[in-house]
């Protein structure tokens, strides 16, 4: 039984969740790459910073060409992290400091180590092994099936046998060559998921996080796309990879599968579409959650911050549901660093955070945001990143190892290797952010996430921030506004220019406010209103 926390039956609405990425949160056998036993020894700091769970990225077995998104094995743990024994023990602990637990699953492709795709290779054209992919023959064995670009930046299509000459085929991988996508359409895949899902289910996990979840299915016939290159909003787009009406089918056999645990197992999408196709995929009968994708990338603008926010929380209303905000992830560029970087970046960052927290839904936190962690510039030779060796950009500066101690020796507490070692280096400042410094430090930004989340639960208690009140979203003279029905009003000052305080209680603000009533520029503040 889950103290507290858990204690709801859709716990999930409104919960924090604190993303890990287990290769850079504590590494216990000095091997230089986070494991599980070194989260498991370190969850008291999770639990101690008021969150209502994790979502844990991929640690089940891979060759770790994509970090972990290239799975081999679905219901194993990788070796690098530990065993299945180490993974029970771990939620095992979660569960008794009350932390409910969220796993990865990728199920638009595995890794090309896979045993099924494996076997697709040896059977060859027109076998039912290579059916349970997207095995299609070229016109020569020369160029591709369709013209696709793959998600890092070259061709989607990779020969099955690069030197035979009998075997023309090819296969289709929206990643890396080393991450082949799965045939949905292939009643054997669905049939392959179910078990994978019911697996960790019944292990205990409390929900899954799922990987390219608008993904899964392509256009029938796999066509060519007008634009293969287009870029929107940062990421390749091609429409015949997205979005396809399919996927909700799949996503009410998943609800069905969750629904029969008590309570439902989680499935909360990284979802990335618009909000109103967003809103499709967290219709009652499919997955619960949907990250709110356009914060991610989203510039430091109070025009669009409401827009954008509005517009999310509105069309996830429509279908009772609402969505899961974040501003950063082990994908994207830290928010410090994106909002402006120093210490115009980092007021930003804890602005942004103290809204997207008081937000009607679910929030994830990324870890190393709760210490407001600049991205690091990789040294170029260092970088393992596949969409950087494919020509991209690097995401492996958002990715560095957490720093704990400020000992200026290795690697600030996170292995006992030398720093040079370890997967990715620590930069020699990185002990000024770590969690000792910022425990005994006043106004430190973990201090402050802390605070927030305390008094955020109270706010859930009392009722002041429960989901079914209204909400008003305002930006005006770049400032944000956005009141939750009657007693809650957050203010973020956006621009250049101070902005006035409304009359309330201020609860709590993300930097110093200033005594005569005003909030200054890249602050945050939550105002209990009275009398209203
Ligand atoms: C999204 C994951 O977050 C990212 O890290 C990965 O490279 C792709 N999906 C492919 O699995």
């Amino acid at each position: 039984m889950l103290p507290m926390v858990g204690s709801t039956r859709e716990w999930w609405r409104d919960a924090v969740v604190y993303q890990v990425y287990p290769r850079s949160f504590a590494d216990s056998d000095g091997d230089g790459v986070g494991d599980l036993a070194g989260l498991t020894a370190r969850l008291p700091y999770i639990a101690s910073l008021g969150v209502d769970g994790m979502w844990i990225t991929p640690f089940q077995p891979s060759p770790q060409i994509d970090q972990g998104y290239d799975v081999s094995d679905y219901c194993g743990v990788d070796p690098l992290f530990g065993t299945m024994h180490d993974f029970e023990q771990l939620l095992e602990a979660a569960h008794s400091m009350g932390l409910r637990v969220l796993m990865d699953i990728a199920p638009n492709h595995c890794s090309s180590e896979h045993p099924l795709f494996q076997a697709a290779l040896e059977a060859g054209p027109g076998s039912a092994e290579r059916d349970v992919f997207h095995f299609e023959d070229g016109p020569d064995g020369e160029t591709p099936p369709n013209n696709w670009v793959s998600s890092f930046g070259d061709r989607s299509w990779t020969r099955a046998h690069p030197s035979s000459e009998t075997d023309l085929q090819w296969y289709l991988h929206i990643f890396s060559p080393a991450q082949p996508d799965w045939n949905w359409r292939n009643p054997v895949v669905h049939d392959f998921f179910d078990e994978v899902l019911r697996f960790w289910f019944d292990k205990g996990v409390d929900g899954l996080r799922v990987d390219v979840a608008h993904g899964l299915f392509k256009t029938e016939g796999l066509p060519d796309a007008e634009n293969p290159g287009a870029v929107v909003k940062g990421l390749r787009f091609n429409p015949h990879m997205t979005d396809q009406e399919e996927l909700h089918d799949v996503y009410r056999r998943w609800r069905r599968i969750a629904d029969e645990y008590t309570p439902t197992r989680v499935l909360a999408g990284e979802v990335n579409l618009d909000a109103d196709r967003a809103a499709r995929l967290v219709r009652a009968d499919e997955m619960h959650q949907a990250f709110a994708y356009p914060f991610v990338k989203i510039p430091w603008d109070a025009e669009q911050w409401k827009s954008t926010a509005e517009r999310l929380a509105e069309a996830h209303a429509d279908v009772g549901a609402f969505p899961a905000w974040s501003i950063e992830n082990h994908d994207v560029v830290r928010a410090v660093t994106r909002y402006g970087g120093g210490p115009t970046g980092l007021s930003r960052a804890r602005a942004a955070l103290l809204i997207v927290l008081g937000f009607p839904g679910a929030a994830y936190i990324y870890q190393g945001q709760e210490l407001g962690l600049p991205e690091v510039d990789v040294p170029v030779d260092a970088r393992v990143d596949p969409m950087w060796l494919k020509g991209g950009v690097s995401r492996d500066g958002t990715r560095v190892p957490l720093p704990w101690t400020t000992a200026q020796e290795g690697t600030f507490g996170f292995s006992s290797i030398d720093a040079d070692a370890s997967w990715l280096p620590t930069p020699p400042s990185w002990g000024e952010h770590s969690i000792e410094a910022q425990r005994t430090s006043d106004g430190s930004t973990m201090g402050f996430v802390a605070r927030v989340l305390a008094l955020r639960k109270n706010l859930r208690a009392d009722g002041t921030l429960a989901l079914d009140k209204s909400v008003r979203w305002q930006a005006k003279d770049d400032v944000l506004t956005v009141e939750r029905g009657n007693r809650f009003l957050m203010v973020m000052a956006m621009g250049d220019h101070p902005a006035p305080l409304p009359a309330g209680e201020l609860m709590i603000a993300s930097g110093p406010s200033t005594a005569d009533g005003l909030l200054p520029p890249d602050t945050a503040a939550w105002i209990r209103l009275r009398g209203r």
